[in-house]
């Protein structure tokens, strides 16, 4: 038998923590038995002396052991997933479930909303009329078996501990801690039951890792634990110093994936959305499926449309706009060299596309829409964003955040393009 006090020192003082320490702390503290206040604590000691590789493949089963596990091995089609550590403008998922459905392996896509600047997927989707996150484990095999795709929240029973535990991270300044993130992240995906997962591990100044080596530690860890689970596991380091495509919101990142099922959209959603749709493609044994073919010939879209019909949203219904808009035009002539995806994501969240407090509710219509993207030339006095709230009070901070945001450099300046993708792990 432990106690708390005797779990915080362990790790307070740089020790290791044993098996049945972590068993016994993350059970205790899932039934209420540890207070708060000494999660926190442990959560401080774990961000500020790390953890081995078996202490955090330990944690992270004792999440998965905390709630129920998925199993999705009777659908008649592979699975795969994805997962995001989340980012500005970051609307692949929309896309990209329904398209790697297309190419027949199902997605079981647990998503969640909104964190702080970055934007969640279920709030995005919540702009489309009638559309409802919010399924049962059956309704969700039964869609997966029909339409291929899924898009919902994780219920109640999946991994519990780690809802309480990020809750209490989210306010105690412990987000940021690899052990933690790597087992929050990965306890949900393995208790989710897909047979592969391809992790988008964000990089930059709009991610929660804004280094490299850093977020390489993080990627590795987490394939280390997917593989040790026997799911099928590979990272992407992508960028996110500058927000993904035009947009940053709910409705208007819901128009954009639209564009993109419709065979346009931004070339930098659409070649991110195609190398993660191969990651999952391969990951499912299913690399003869060319997944630009089904972006071209619509078939994406027509899974699209029938995964948000299968949750009562109506893909043809307009969505929500903005009662009040705010044009911020380019200052000078020339070529715009950096648009911080920090700047556009504290923007859109205080516009009113995320949420201050947990539980409250986001601005369909809110957002900020940029006009011209790193190498574009601009033009003085031409829109350079458009800001999109139903609260005009909301323009003044939106506008503090994005002061700094940007360069515009001498016309003719040449631009050197960052790559997208940046290291792949697995
Ligand atoms: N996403 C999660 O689910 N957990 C984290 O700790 C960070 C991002």
């Amino acid at each position: 038998m432990h106690d708390a006090v005797e779990v915080i020192l362990a790790k307070r003082d740089g020790g290791e923590l044993s098996d049945s320490q972590i068993d016994w702390v993350i059970d205790a503290y899932t039934r209420g038995d540890v207070a708060d206040e000494q999660m926190s604590a442990l959560a401080m000691a774990i961000l500020l002396n790390g953890m081995g590789r078996r202490e955090i493949a330990r944690w992270t089963a004792a999440m998965i052991a905390s709630g129920e596990r998925m199993d999705f091995s009777t659908l008649s089609r592979p699975t795969a997933d994805k997962h995001s550590t989340g980012g500005v403008g970051d609307k692949i998922t929309l896309p990209l479930a329904p398209l790697v459905a297309a190419c027949g392996v199902a997605v079981p896509q647990l998503s969640g909303r909104g964190l702080g600047h970055t934007g969640g997927t279920l709030d995005k989707l919540e702009a489309i009329p009638g559309w409802r996150a919010s399924l049962s484990n059956e309704e969700m095999f039964d869609q997966l078996e029909a339409v291929g795709a899924v898009i919902c929240a994780a219920g109640d029973g999946l991994a519990p501990a780690d809802k309480k535990l990020y809750a209490l991270r989210d306010v105690t300044g412990t987000v940021e801690a690899i052990p933690l993130i790597a087992s929050s992240i990965m306890s949900k995906k393995i208790a989710e039951g897909t047979g592969s997962l391809v992790l988008d591990v964000k990089v930059g100044t709009g991610a929660f890792m804004k280094d490299l080596e850093k977020a390489r530690e993080l990627a590795r860890t987490m394939v280390g634990l997917g593989t040790d689970a026997g799911v099928h596991t590979v990272a992407l380091l992508t960028d996110m110093s500058t927000p993904l495509g035009r947009t940053a919101g709910n409705a208007i990142e819901v128009a954009e994936s639209v564009e993109v099922l419709a065979g346009g959209g931004p070339a930098d959603v659409v070649e991110l959305t195609l190398a993660l749709a191969r990651e999952m493609l391969a990951g499912a044994g299913r690399s003869d499926v060319d997944p630009a073919e089904k972006l071209a010939d619509g078939s994406a879209m027509d899974v699209w449309r029938t995964m948000i019909r299968a949750q009562g949203g109506d893909p043809d219904a307009a969505m929500k706009q903005a009662r009040e808009s705010h044009v911020v035009s380019a200052p000078s002539t020339g070529v715009l060299t950096r648009l911080d995806a920090m700047a556009v994501g504290m923007a859109a969240w205080r516009l009113g596309a995320g949420r201050a407090k947990q539980g409250a509710a986001v601005q369909d219509g809110a957002g900020v829409l940029w006009h011209a993207r790193p190498g574009d030339e601009v033009t003085e006095g031409e829109p350079l964003f458009t800001l999109l709230t139903d609260e005009p009070e909301r323009f003044e901070r939106a506008l503090a955040s994005l002061d700094g945001g940007f360069d515009i450099a001498a016309p003719g300046t040449t631009y050197q393009a960052t790559p997208l993708v940046l290291d792949r792990i697995g």
